[in-house]
């Protein structure tokens, strides 16, 4: 899929969260950005919600936290039990670099929000299954400097959706994003076809 499709799903994506947004919060609103590294999905978002005042709150490594820790309108936590109670949790493409994720979403929603928005994360219909990331990206995205290669979930969507399930949360709405082309050896030890994919969840 071409950077412009991608753009297009995320655009599309973004505006079913600002519409959410827009219906269920009339001032301000709480966001708790799980791997939001330099707020560039704080930049997004204002561009959109203009009449909204947006408390962006970001768990991120250390090494992202101190290099953006200056930043206006942004702050930076190195853990969830750090960060504060908050109305929203959104999170693009970063539930899959943590050590335990079913630990991270119990951790996020102890935080009580409302709303869940997962945006780009490899969970599909196939086994769970825990790999260890070594190409570049694992050195940019993943580990941001960090010079480490870095674990990634796949997850089976059954198992990441009952586990949202048990911690109060109903799935709402999912869409496909796209299917990377390194994830394709993949294929046959995940028991199925990993895509990346976007949730919406809802407290119950
Ligand atoms: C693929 S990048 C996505 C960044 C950003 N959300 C975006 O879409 O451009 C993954 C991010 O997750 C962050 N990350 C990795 N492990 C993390 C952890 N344990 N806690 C919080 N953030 C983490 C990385 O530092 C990185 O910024």
């Amino acid at each position: 899929m071409d950077k412009k499709t991608k753009e297009k799903k995320t655009r599309a994506f973004h505006k079913k969260i600002c519409n959410i947004l827009t219906n269920n919060y009339e001032e301000h609103i709480r966001v708790l950005d799980f791997g939001g590294r330099d707020g560039c999905h704080y930049e997004e978002f204002k561009g959109r919600l203009n009449n909204h005042h947006l408390e962006w709150n970001i768990v991120e490594i250390p090494s992202i936290c101190k290099k953006h820790k200056h930043k206006k309108h942004l702050s930076y936590y190195e853990s969830i039990e750090e960060a504060p109670q908050v109305d929203v949790v959104y999170s693009k493409s970063s539930l899959h670099y943590s050590l335990d994720y079913k630990k991270t979403l119990t951790q996020l929603a102890s935080l009580k929000p409302h709303f869940m928005f997962f945006h780009v994360v490899p969970v599909g219909d196939h086994d769970t299954v825990l790999v260890q990331q070594t190409n570049k990206w694992a050195k940019t995205y993943g580990g941001y400097g960090a010079q480490q290669n870095m674990q990634f979930w796949f997850m089976n969507e059954t198992e990441f959706t009952s586990h949202m399930q048990e911690l109060g949360y109903e799935k709402k709405f999912k869409t496909f994003h796209y299917n990377h082309p390194c994830f394709k050896p993949l294929e046959h030890p995940l028991n199925g076809k990993p895509d990346s994919n976007s949730f919406i969840f809802k407290r119950l």
